[in-house]
C-alpha cells in the first residue's frame, strides 16, 4: 500500500491529477504495468502506464519547440500562450515547467522548456556562453557598418549601462542577416538593429547551441533525449 502511495504522489507530480483524482484512477484500473510484487513501484516507475500509455518523462524533462508567431512565453498574459501547444497536464507538473528565457510573441523558432530549475539557470546565466543564432529580416538595407558595431563589445542598448558582449553578424541578403548572440537581453536583436539605425521586421531563432529545428514543423515539439541535453552542457 505504501508503494501505491508513492506512485499516486509521483503521478500527481507529473500532472495526471490531484492525489485524490489519481487515487480514483488507480481504483478504476486506469494504471497498468505494475509488476508482480510491485517491483517497479519506485521512481521512475519503469513500465507503468496510465490509460494504456507510457508515463510522461520524469522530472528533468527538456522540450524543444518550433515556436510559431503570435504566442506569448508566459503562463498568464492575455492572448495565446505558448503552453497551450503542450499537453495540459504538463502545466500541472511539480516542479513546474518553464521556458528557457523568452522569445517575443512575434519571434519564431527554437524555444526550450524545462522543469529543472538548476539546468534552466545554467542555460540563462550571463556566464553561459551558449551561442544562439537568429535570422533577422530588416526594414532597410544593411549599410556595411553593422558587423563591426555588433562585434565591438562596446555597443550600448538604449536605457542600459553595460555594453553588449561581442555578437556575430553574417549578412545573408540586402535586408537579412544571421546574428549570433551569447547573451539574452530583453528584445536584444531588435534593439541591436535599432541601435544601428535599422528595424527588425521578422525574427526567427534557428539555433540554440547545437540544437536546430530539424524535423519540427511550426508549433511542433519534441522531448530531448539525454544526448541532446548533454550537448547543452
Ligand atoms: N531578440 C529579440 O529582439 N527578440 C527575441 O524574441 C529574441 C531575441
Amino acid at each position: 500500500m505504501k508503494d501505491i502511495r508513492a506512485l499516486t504522489k509521483y503521478l500527481a507530480g507529473l500532472g495526471y491529477g490531484s492525489r485524490k483524482e489519481v487515487e480514483n484512477a488507480v481504483r478504476r484500473g486506469r494504471i497498468g504495468g505494475i509488476e508482480a510484487g510491485g517491483k517497479n513501484l519506485a521512481p521512475p516507475f519503469e513500465g507503468v502506464t496510465f490509460d494504456g500509455e507510457p508515463l510522461d518523462p520524469p522530472p528533468g524533462m527538456v522540450i524543444l519547440m518550433n515556436k510559431p508567431a503570435g504566442y506569448t512565453c508566459s503562463r498568464a498574459d492575455g492572448g495565446q500562450l505558448i503552453y497551450e501547444l503542450l499537453p495540459p497536464r504538463y502545466l500541472a507538473r511539480t516542479p513546474a515547467l518553464s521556458t528557457v528565457g523568452r522569445l517575443d510573441a512575434a519571434t519564431t523558432g527554437v524555444l526550450l522548456f524545462t522543469d529543472d530549475g538548476q539546468f534552466l539557470h545554467k542555460l540563462i546565466s550571463p556566464k553561459s556562453e551558449i551561442p544562439k543564432v537568429y535570422e533577422a529580416t530588416l526594414a532597410r538595407p544593411l549599410e556595411g557598418h553593422e558587423g563591426e558595431a555588433f562585434a565591438s563589445g562596446t555597443l550600448m542598448l538604449r536605457g542600459e549601462d553595460k555594453p553588449l558582449k561581442p555578437a556575430g553578424l553574417d549578412v545573408t541578403g540586402e535586408r537579412s542577416a544571421h546574428v549570433t548572440l551569447t547573451e539574452g537581453r530583453y528584445h536584444q536583436v531588435r534593439r541591436m538593429f535599432a541601435a544601428v539605425g535599422n528595424h527588425v521586421e521578422a525574427l526567427h531563432r534557428a539555433q540554440f547551441g547545437p540544437l536546430t529545428l530539424e524535423g519540427l514543423a511550426e508549433g511542433e515539439w519534441r522531448i530531448l533525449g539525454a544526448d541532446d541535453i548533454a550537448q547543452l552542457g
